[in-house]
């Protein structure tokens, strides 16, 4: 039976058995940056979860999964000094920061098993108006599976605790007061 629910998605990421490669990827990014692990679970529960929720085919999920998981895997590539600075990145640093998803592409494109789950995290930052890098793809030009683990990147920000602001409830996402900000925030995946 299909598993349809949040809880469900998180320990399939958990127990599910990843390719030694993947897990390997995942536990060098873990030692990096401990902060993303908590978040890059989340994430990848709620990206499978809307992608069972839109009927995409269980061959296709395998790979969004996996595109999920490695999203920021290019980060591996980048300096400490930029990767944990807990301030403001410099423009100079955000030039640097922002080749993470090229990083992930040369790290996949070697790696035959994960090279068709290279969407995500190549993809991962571009935005519906163009204004994303690192290609400044726009519209349905965004490959779907990076449009929608943006989406799910969005209600996880909106949802989790941030030094400047406490979780948004779901309740809360669902007013209608906060129909804009979320249809801006949307318009990073979609015209919607
Ligand atoms: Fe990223």
């Amino acid at each position: 039976m299909r598993q349809t629910t949040l809880a469900a998605c998180w320990g399939e990421y958990r127990f599910s058995g990843l390719p030694p490669t993947l897990e390997g990827l995942l536990q060098v990014l873990a030692l990096r940056d401990q902060d993303t692990q908590g978040h890059t679970q989340r994430v990848t529960g709620i990206t499978v979860l809307l992608a069972r929720k839109l009927s995409v085919p269980e061959s296709e999920i395998d790979l969004i999964r996996q595109g999920a998981m490695l999203h920021d895997i290019g980060k591996i590539g980048i300096p400490d000094s930029i990767l944990l600075k807990p301030g403001e990145l410099t423009p100079e640093e955000w030039v640097i920061m922002k080749k993470h998803p090229l990083y992930a592409y040369r790290i996949l494109s070697r790696i035959e098993h994960l090279k068709p789950a290279f969407e995500i995290p190549l993809y991962h930052h571009e935005k519906w108006d163009g204004s994303g890098y690192p290609t400044g793809l726009k519209g349905e030009g965004i490959p779907f599976a990076a449009r929608l683990f943006t989406f799910s990147d969005v209600f996880d920000a909106l949802t989790s605790d941030r030094p400047y602001r406490k979780a948004w409830s779901r309740g809360r996402i669902s007013k209608p007061r906060w129909g804009l900000p979320l249809t801006r925030a949307s318009r990073q995946f979609s015209n919607a």
